[in-house]
């Protein structure tokens, strides 16, 4: 018998598309367990403003194709501190709620550490676009940002191919180069700048664009991380070195919105079923993990020390494919 009645559910850091199909999931598989839930608004700030809703599988319908976060989010700064910790403890006592699924990244995760170690058992569901928990091959939202990226390069390349020119985009993904790496090689880089790569700009970029060039390309696409530099600044150098002017874009926030895709609905409604079940099964503690396609469940503490690495092969791959690229001309 699960000694989980209730529980609150939240969305902390930066939201992602599929955040909402984890908290229904939530919802849903703890009301299918006799276990009631509790809405927990922006983040780890709503547990110590005691700022809650109720939720019930009637008032999460409509919500799996939704992007953004009905429970909004937040960073919280106040939460960092031991005051704002004692206060959300407060606010669990107070509600009744035996245990909270985050919804997040590492910093939602510190966060649940931390709680946890007062005493309020937490489960985590890692949820970014970035990609770039340690402890999970996948974070919800991930496929969906990778998917609007690609959407707008595509329509970046038809007027790029119409002026022949060069165009530089940034992408997200904070310190990471997933995004941009999955994305560079989905749209046919002429180049991708990641933060896992140490920049050679004569090699990575200059010589890339001339190799298109000789082999007849009239445009170039460079997708840049945002850990990796700034796009203007890329952009000036090229100009530089070899005098085309690059067209700028930053795809900024445009990347965290929009309608889920079937991955990250299908990943959501798995994680936020299996958060539950741990708790139903009187565990907790523990980050929701996809580990070569299966789920897992890995201690908070023991999934915060875990690294993933940007897969280098991923990199060669994306270089091999550039028009042109021989032996002789690497
Ligand atoms: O972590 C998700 C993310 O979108 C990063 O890719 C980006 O660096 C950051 O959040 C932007 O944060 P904010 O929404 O606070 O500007």
């Amino acid at each position: 018998m699960s000694e989980f009645k209730r529980i609150g559910v939240l969305t902390s850091g930066g939201d992602a598309p599929g955040m909402n199909a984890a908290v229904r999931a939530v919802v849903r598989t703890a009301s299918s367990f006799g276990i009631e839930c509790v809405g927990i608004r922006r983040g780890w700030q709503g547990l110590i403003n005691n700022d809650f809703i109720r939720l019930s599988s009637e008032s999460v319908g409509h919500t799996l194709s939704r992007g953004g976060t009905i429970l909004y989010t937040a960073r919280s700064e106040e939460f960092i501190t031991k005051k704002g910790r004692d206060r959300a403890v407060t606010t669990c006592k107070m509600l009744g709620l035996d245990g909270i699924i985050a919804i997040g990244g590492d910093g939602t995760f510190r966060g649940a550490l931390e709680l946890s170690r007062l005493g309020i058992p937490v489960v985590g569901i890692p949820a970014t676009i970035d990609n770039d928990v340690g402890c999970t091959n996948y974070t919800i939202g991930f496929d969906t940002a990778c998917n609007t990226a690609i959407e707008c390069i595509d329509k970046l390349r038809d007027t790029m191919q119409s002026h022949e020119r060069c165009s530089v985009v940034e992408v997200m993904g904070r310190n990471a180069g997933f995004l941009a790496l999955y994305v560079g090689i989905a749209v046919g880089a002429t180049a991708v700048l990641v933060p896992e790569h140490k920049i050679d700009f004569q090699k990575d970029v200059v010589e890339r664009i001339q190799t298109a060039r000789l082999a007849g390309n009239t445009h170039f696409m460079i997708v840049v991380a945002e850990g990796a530099g700034s796009a203007v600044e890329i952009g000036k150098k090229i100009h530089e070195a070899v005098g085309m002017e690059p067209r700028v874009t930053v795809l900024g926030h445009i990347q965290r919105g929009g309608s889920p895709n079937a991955r990250d609905r299908e990943t959501a409604t798995r994680m936020g079923y299996y958060a539950v079940s741990s708790f139903a099964e009187g565990r907790g503690n523990c980050i929701i993990a996809t580990q070569e396609g299966g789920i897992v469940e890995i201690p908070i503490e023991e999934a915060l020390a875990m690294k993933k690495h940007l897969q280098m092969d991923r990199y060669k791959i994306m270089e091999a494919m550039l028009i042109g690229k021989t032996r002789s001309n690497p």
